[in-house]
């Protein structure tokens, strides 16, 4: 079953999915080093063996904590429509694990960044019904490897001939946005270049990366996004307030 992600997340590949879905080869293990909300892991079909990473602890504790739960049938009143009664509900101490996960959904969902609160524009997502198909990620995640170290750890330890690796690392140039901002790009395209799997990898385009890069396949796809969210270096505006996003999808081939 294709799901959505169950947290907005920076930078999340939903819009790339008809670009990213089809070049995906045949695998028996799928690797995502980088899957923060998770928009291909999520949509693709399940694989034989699965692992997930991410260097964000809360966000992997997030996703152990809806694979290993077992009472999903009470939730917590999350019935709350403005910034003080969100902020209130996040003050609260948590006790259960549907606490803990529908605290980080609010924090990830509703007018906040990666935990910090952005504006007052809250309860564009119903985290009543992100709750009750809790089950669906639960059931989806089982079997999932679910792991929380840097990308070149994963990528040792799982690479193989029959390894398909999803990488979607930060932008170029945006490493802020994330809490671990040390990513070396040559580094990766060195070790991309002595892996015995297939790899994907999504990045935003420019001349730096279509450099290191160039001995890969390589599409450009257009995306139109609201200039209110967008950092830097990454993105054109244009007028009226909304931006053209370049990404660029690189990928190896046997
Ligand atoms: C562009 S986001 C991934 C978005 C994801 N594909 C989605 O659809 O939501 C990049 C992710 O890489 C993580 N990250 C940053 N540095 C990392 C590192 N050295 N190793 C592994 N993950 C890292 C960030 O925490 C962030 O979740």
């Amino acid at each position: 079953m294709s799901l959505k992600p169950i947290i907005a997340y920076c930078g999340g590949k939903r819009r790339l999915l008809k670009h990213i879905l089809p070049l995906i080869p045949e695998h028996k293990v799928y690797v995502e080093p980088f899957v923060g909300g998770g928009a291909v892991y999520f949509a693709k079909p399940p694989s034989e063996v699965e692992i997930i990473s991410d260097t964000n602890h809360q966000l992997i504790e997030f996703y152990r904590t809806i694979r290993d739960i077992s009472d999903i049938d009470t939730f917590p009143d999350l019935s709350l429509n403005t910034v003080e009664t969100i902020q209130q509900k996040l003050d609260t101490p948590i006790t259960t694990p549907s606490d803990k996960i529908a605290n980080y959904i609010i924090t990830m969902c509703n007018g906040f960044i990666s935990g910090v609160r952005c504006s007052k524009v809250v309860w564009k997502h119903n985290i009543n019904r992100k709750m009750e198909s809790i089950h669906k990620y639960r059931d989806r995640m089982r079997t999932t490897t679910i792991q929380n170290l840097s990308y070149q750890h994963i990528i040792e330890q799982y690479d193989s001939p029959d390894t398909f690796f999803y990488l979607d690392p930060p932008y170029v140039d945006t490493t802020v946005w994330y809490k671990d901002p040390s990513i070396d790009f040559v580094q990766l395209r060195n070790i991309l270049d002595n892996i015995e799997g297939r790899f994907i990898l999504s990045l935003n385009d420019s001349t730096f990366v279509r450099e290191i890069f160039k001995d890969y396949y390589m599409m450009e796809v257009s995306l139109k996004v609201q200039g209110g969210m967008t950092p830097g270096k990454a993105f054109t505006k244009q007028p009226g307030g909304s931006a053209i996003r370049k990404e660029l999808i690189i990928w190896n081939s046997k």
